[in-house]
């Protein structure tokens, strides 16, 4: 008897040891190798994924669905073919992911389709060349030579964007809306990102809880919030510690003329360093497309306040330093901390009766 209870037990716990991985599905495989685009196809058991050198052949597009938690790393550059497939080329759709590049690149080979047209015309060029979904912490990533736009954030958990490089220098007389990182996502922070290119820097076009420091930023537009369209809100945004170089704009709030239900609330700058080459050094708007025109009285601007440590914006062309056009801006913004010089003298149109007390610009 005893030793029939016995073998029961052993039976069962052998039995439950061999049947787990496939009855539970939950089994994880050791180590996932993606070396091609059929190999990225199925990583859903995969907690760790090593990602080597290969190409995207033309026509193809990956994604990265890896088990919530996965480890993420690349030993070797993944290289896209020309192609005219739509954007994202690549796509991270993980939760709860780390995921380290190792320095490797993405390289989306810009300079086969950079006609100083960007993706208003000429050449169909993808974008964006990176789609992050889901969430995890992402890091030390090189972004090579993205066709237009660079990376875009539409993770659904909180997550980190830290010391990657978008680099499109060599984009400078043909690459267009080489946008860095185009933002739709609550609850992520972005630090120490180097980014060059042709377009925002950063552009948040929706979303809260969002932290953009210690970045830097060269020969594109500026730090952005927008444009905001219609039924878009951005809240609670911190700038802080960045610098922007050799940009057209410095920073912006841009809003659609003809948005309504869309709003822009709670941004604060502080210890940013900032200079604009051509146009405004710090521009809110309503009247985006244009930045001065007839600003827009259906979405609302509130609390935009330089606070914290000293911002400073430099502007070396002949446009105001600092440009504000409101139709609807709201409430006292305070201004303690930003000390612009350069350019022309501000032009503040202040629609909606906000007060902007304190600061030199
Ligand atoms: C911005 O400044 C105003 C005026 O001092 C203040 O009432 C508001 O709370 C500040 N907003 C933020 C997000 O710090």
């Amino acid at each position: 008897m005893q030793s029939l209870l016995a073998f029961t037990i052993l039976a069962t716990v052998f039995s439950n040891a061999l049947a787990s991985p496939t009855k539970t599905g939950t089994a994880k495989r050791a180590t996932c190798t993606v070396d091609s685009v059929s190999t990225a196809s199925d990583l859903t058991d995969c907690s760790s994924v090593v990602i080597t050198a290969f190409e995207v052949p033309a026509g193809d597009t990956v994604t990265i669905k890896a088990a919530s938690g996965a480890s993420i790393e690349m030993t070797g550059s993944v290289e896209f073919a020309f192609t005219s497939t739509s954007g994202p080329l690549w796509t991270f759709d993980t939760t709860d992911a780390t995921f380290t590049g190792n320095g490797f690149s993405f390289k989306g080979n810009g300079d086969l389709y950079w006609d100083g047209e960007g993706t208003s015309g000429g050449t169909t060029k993808p974008h964006p060349l990176i789609k992050f979904e889901g969430s995890g912490s992402f890091t030390d990533l090189i972004i090579k030579d993205s066709p237009a736009h660079a990376i875009s954030v539409g993770t659904t958990g909180t997550s980190s964007f830290t010391n990657i490089l978008v680099d499109n220098l060599d984009g400078a007389s043909l690459g267009a809306n080489t946008d860095g990182f185009d933002v739709s996502a609550s609850d992520v922070t972005f630090s120490g990102n180097t980014v060059y290119n042709q377009d925002d820097c950063v552009a948040i076009n929706s979303g809260s809880n969002i932290v953009f420091e210690n970045n830097f930023c060269s020969g594109g537009h500026g730090i952005s919030i927008g444009s905001i369209a219609t039924g878009k809100t951005v809240s609670g945004v911190t700038i802080s510690g960045n610098t922007v170089t050799e940009s057209m704009y410095g920073m912006r709030i841009k809003v659609d003329s003809d948005a309504t239900d869309a709003s822009v609330s709670d941004v604060t700058y502080s210890g940013n360093t900032i200079s604009a080459n051509d146009k405004y050094g710090f521009l809110v708007s309503q009247s985006y497309s244009e930045d001065f025109g007839t600003p827009g009285t259906g979405s609302t601007i509130s609390d935009i306040n330089f606070t914290g440590s000293k911002t400073t914006v430099t502007t070396s062309g002949s446009y105001p330093r600092v440009g504000v056009d409101c139709g609807k801006c709201t409430g006292t913004w305070n201004w303690g901390e930003i000390d612009a010089t350069g350019g022309e003298s501000s032009d503040l149109v202040l629609g909606g009766g906000v007060v902007i007390s304190g600061g030199t610009y």
